[in-house]
């Protein structure tokens, strides 16, 4: 049976690092990328056209993700690694969007990543991973940052308890925190309300993340955090009352 990785959000940004990353694993010896954009899914595969094999497809639309169960089950294949990437987030506040815009962020950041990990779980054997990419703002509540934020904490919470019922069958579930990083998601997010983070601290490179990311993976860690500041922001959010880190990330964006 071939063993295969499945990554969505490979076109851009951290998905199309665990791209590179994952083609340096033996075990791997296909490798799925799933987004919307053809052309610069094609343009990665180019590079290694045996092992990258493209699937254009917008996984927050209810039932698409059936169609890549379908393409599995007819692969035969043993998914070694499921990495879910895609996703996005909108600044301004409740308003600045329109009601389309948030369900749209719920249905892929949320409901895409449970429907890809019910439907790639049958596919996946004793040593595998799944590695649900969450964020550092789903540590708190974030006004202007409002339903990205939840539906990070969702991915967050979900990935964990996950990670414990697959336990039996030897199947590790990492939740991945990543601060600010440096990718399309920042452009992507703005729409011209006057409330956008304008402070993008210790905004990093998504190399570190991806690698930092593998690494707890492959030891079985259920979350992972890179970076000094992120780490801190995560410890704080324990111990400190959430009103307060509200008020914090309010002053920090200068929206007080
Ligand atoms: N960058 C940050 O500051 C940051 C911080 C914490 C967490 N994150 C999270 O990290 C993950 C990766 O984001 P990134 O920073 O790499 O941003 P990015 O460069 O914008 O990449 C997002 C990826 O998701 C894909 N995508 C978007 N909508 C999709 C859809 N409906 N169906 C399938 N694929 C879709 C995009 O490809 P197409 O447009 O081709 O579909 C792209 O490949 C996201 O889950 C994001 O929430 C980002």
């Amino acid at each position: 049976m071939k063993q295969i990785a499945v990554i969505t959000g490979a076109s851009s940004g951290l998905g199309k690092e665990f791209v590179r990353l994952l083609q340096n694993e033996r075990d791997v010896q296909e490798i799925w990328l799933i987004a919307r954009s053809k052309d610069k899914l094609d343009a990665i595969a180019r590079q290694d056209p045996h092992r990258l094999k493209t699937v254009v497809l917008d996984c927050s639309v209810h039932g698409n993700i059936e169609k890549l169960g379908e393409m599995l089950k007819a692969a035969h294949v043993s998914v070694r690694y499921l990495v879910n990437s895609a996703g996005y987030g909108k600044f301004g506040s409740f308003c600045d969007l329109s009601a389309e815009q948030s369900r749209n962020m719920i249905d892929l950041n949320v409901s895409g990543v449970v429907e890809m990990c019910l439907t790639c779980i049958p596919y996946m054997h004793r040593g595998s991973h799944i590695l649900n990419i969450a964020s550092l703002a789903s540590t708190v509540p974030l006004p202007y940052l409002n339903i990205y934020a939840a539906t990070k904490a969702f991915v967050r919470h979900y990935s964990r308890a996950l990670h414990v019922e697959l336990r039996d069958r030897g199947i590790s579930v990492t939740a991945v925190c990543p601060g600010w990083m440096d990718t399309g998601f920042i452009a992507n997010a703005q729409t011209g309300a006057k409330k956008s983070p304008t402070v993008f601290a210790a905004i990093t490179k998504p190399d570190g993340v991806a690698k930092k990311a593998l690494r707890d993976a492959k030891i079985g860690k259920d979350l992972s955090v890179y970076g000094v500041f992120p780490q801190l922001t995560y410890a704080a959010a324990k111990i400190l009352p959430q009103k307060f880190l509200m008020e914090n990330w309010l002053r920090m964006q200068k929206y007080r």
